[in-house]
């Protein structure tokens, strides 16, 4: 058998020898301090009970009291630990067990801390709201446009939450390129910090997830980009079944539909946070905004309805057009708005390719609605809408459904519909390939003024 070493900070640790090397120093590890150890690495993240370690690392009878865990965790410390008072490897989680990192994460106690990425614009209230609504709900849906900055919120409501000390964490699943449910099965184990190991079964994987939650006890499982996954939603209504001190956050343009569900609409930034964070994009550039031309970068900003990531784009274009020539060029948004930054994922290159992607899921009558919403004035009613569009389905039901695809908004008036400019820019090209569509729209609306 290959003999099994693995590095913990300066420390190499040969777990079949039961050595322990630093600095050409050797120090021997007990058997049953191997035994742990071996154990503990084998399920690095995890919070294990002590009641779990006695019986699988000891070998005594379930229910059995006794501090040998406790007594042998202290002295591994003494061993692998550079302060064994503050551990970075071997954690304490009060009230529930232990939990084994073998990366250290900075502080010492969240794994799952995203690295600071960009900088992140306005958004406390948003974050504070998040942290209120999963004070009262174990599901928070977080649904917006593409774009519109549900991730960035979610890695600040990471940050938040770990400041909270949660017994079980705070875990982030990156669920963007998931295409079947062993993919999501996967993400989420990665996101745990898991090895699901070769050959999984979609439902032992299932199993295993589902109790490494209820294992974690007060945890908060980030599941972002989720968008792709709601085929598979009935796994997260598993886990939350069995789980029920574990709370779950979704990013997603559409909601799940689980009951209990609480959706938290994420929306654009306002004028102000849109032109600092325009004006913060520019210095990065090493252009500086004047005063003067605040109003230009206004009109930017609305034009764009204060979406974060046509602004980043749109700024990203000041290198080569002053302020006043992008504006006029963003009569053609899409063609303006394309990444050239080597290091932006595909899905986020282009505005283009982002509304492709929710374009691609919707219904014949879901694109015909929204074909015929770019003619009506935003924002406008249901009368008004039921007036002018010439579907084959009710138009309560295809707007009912937009909407909960972040396709239409609604903002100030309730029951009131609202497109966004780039949402409407986006349709716009497909009207043009499709001028009946368009006319039937219009003739309607004309008979009806
Ligand atoms: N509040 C913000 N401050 C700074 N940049 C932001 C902010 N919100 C979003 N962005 C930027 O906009 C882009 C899209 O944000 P993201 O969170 O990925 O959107 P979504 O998840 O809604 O599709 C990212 O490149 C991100 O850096
Ligand atoms: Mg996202």
């Amino acid at each position: 058998m290959p003999t099994r070493v693995l590095k913990l900070g300066e420390r190499l640790v040969d777990l079949d020898d039961r050595t322990l090397i630093r600095d050409g120093v050797e120090t021997r590890l007990s058997a049953r301090e191997a035994a742990l150890l071996r154990y503990l690495v084998a399920r690095p993240g995890v919070v294990i009970p002590r009641a779990t370690l006695l019986v699988e690392v000891w070998g005594y009878a379930p229910h059995v009291r006794s501090r040998a865990v406790d007594a042998t965790v202290a002295r591994l410390r003494q061993k692998i630990e550079d302060d064994r008072e503050n551990p970075a490897h071997l954690l304490t989680v009060h009230g529930a067990g232990y939990r084994f990192l073998i990366e250290p994460s900075a502080n010492g106690a969240r794994p799952c801390l995203p690295p600071a990425r960009r900088r992140v614009v306005g958004r406390s209230p948003d974050v504070q709201a998040l942290v209120e609504a999963l004070d009262t709900s174990r599901l928070v849906t977080v649904v917006g446009p593409p774009g519109v900055g549900k991730s960035v919120v979610c890695e600040a409501l990471v940050r938040s939450l770990s400041e909270r000390q949660l017994e079980g964490g705070v875990w982030i699943c990156r669920c963007a390129e998931v295409s079947s449910e062993a993919e999501l099965l996967a993400a989420v184990a990665g996101g745990l910090q898991l090895e699901l190991g070769p050959g999984f079964t979609l439902s032992s994987a299932r199993d295993s997830l589902g109790r490494t939650l209820v294992e974690r006890g007060d945890v908060v499982l980030i599941l972002d980009d989720f968008d792709r996954s709601i085929p598979f939603v009935a796994s997260l209504a598993r886990w939350l079944d069995l789980a029920p001190r574990a709370r779950v956050v979704v990013t997603s343009r559409e909601r799940l539909r689980l009951r209990g569900e609480r959706v938290y609409a994420l929306r654009p930034l306002d004028e102000t946070v849109g032109r600092g964070l325009f004006c913060a994009l520019a210095d990065d550039l090493g252009i500086s905004v004047e005063v003067p031309e605040h109003h230009v970068v206004d009109d930017i900003v609305r034009a764009l309805d204060g979406l974060p990531l046509a602004i980043e784009l749109a700024a990203a274009r000041l290198s080569v057009l002053d302020p006043p020539e992008l504006l006029r060029r963003l009569e053609h948004r899409f063609a303006v708005l394309r990444s050239h930054r080597l290091e932006d994922c595909d899905r986020h290159a282009s505005l283009q390719r982002c509304f492709d992607w929710s374009w691609d899921v919707l219904s014949a009558s879901e694109r015909r609605a929204l074909m015929q919403c770019t003619a009506l004035h935003t924002p406008f009613t249901l009368a008004e809408a039921e007036a002018v569009l010439d579907l084959e389905e009710p138009v309560v039901d295809v707007l009912q459904s937009l909407l909960d695809r972040s396709l239409l908004t609604q903002t100030g008036r309730p029951r009131s519909f609202w497109m966004l400019e780039t949402t409407r820019a986006y349709v716009a090209q497909y009207v043009r390939d499709d001028e009946p569509q368009e006319g039937r729209c219009r003739s309607a609306r004309s008979e009806q003024l």
